[in-house]
């Protein structure tokens, strides 16, 4: 499981049914969608890391200025898998074919986050969904998905 957020950037400028379809055409298995206004509390918790960087103040100010689509997409490595799709910070220098890379021309304004490791993916999902958003439904197009020994 990962997470993964649209950031306002996605939504002005109407990417978000294409990023939602290159996950769902990978393979990827949606559990969680929403749309939520971030709070400043929130992406403080969010980006505690960046804190410190000259450009805190203005990721707060771009991840607030529009509401953000945030996802839970589950699947066999999904991290890695997702982390690849989304390509590299700077969408200058992610590789085409990318979200990032295709989509992007910015290091801030570059799409989408998502999760960085399980751990990440872990606390991201309790910070942006309630227990009752989550749905574990059966996907049965699932065989088809996943070889014998990888279920
Ligand atoms: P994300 O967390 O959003 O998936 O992105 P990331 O791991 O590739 O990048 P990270 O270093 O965690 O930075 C988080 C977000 O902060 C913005 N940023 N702006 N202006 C800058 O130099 C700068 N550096 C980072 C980006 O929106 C980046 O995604
Ligand atoms: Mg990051």
């Amino acid at each position: 499981m990962t997470v993964v957020l649209l950031k306002p950037d996605a939504l002005q400028r109407g990417l978000v049914g294409e990023i939602i379809n290159r996950f769902e055409r990978k393979g990827l298995k949606l559990v969680g969608l929403k749309m939520m206004a971030a709070s400043d509390a929130l992406l403080e918790e969010h980006y505690a890391h960046h804190k410190d960087k000259p450009f805190f103040a203005g990721l707060k100010k771009f991840m607030s200025s529009s509401p953000l689509v945030c996802m839970l997409w589950e699947g066999k490595e999904a991290v890695d898998v997702v982390r690849r799709m989304a390509g590299v910070t700077s969408g200058r220098e992610a590789e085409l074919g990318s979200i990032r890379g295709d989509f992007s021309m910015s290091v801030s304004a570059n799409i989408i986050h998502v999760s960085d490791s399980q751990a990440a993916a872990r606390e991201e999902e309790a910070r942006f969904f309630e227990k009752g958003e989550i749905f574990d439904w059966e996907n049965v197009v699932f065989p088809y998905l996943y070889g014998e020994d990888e279920k």
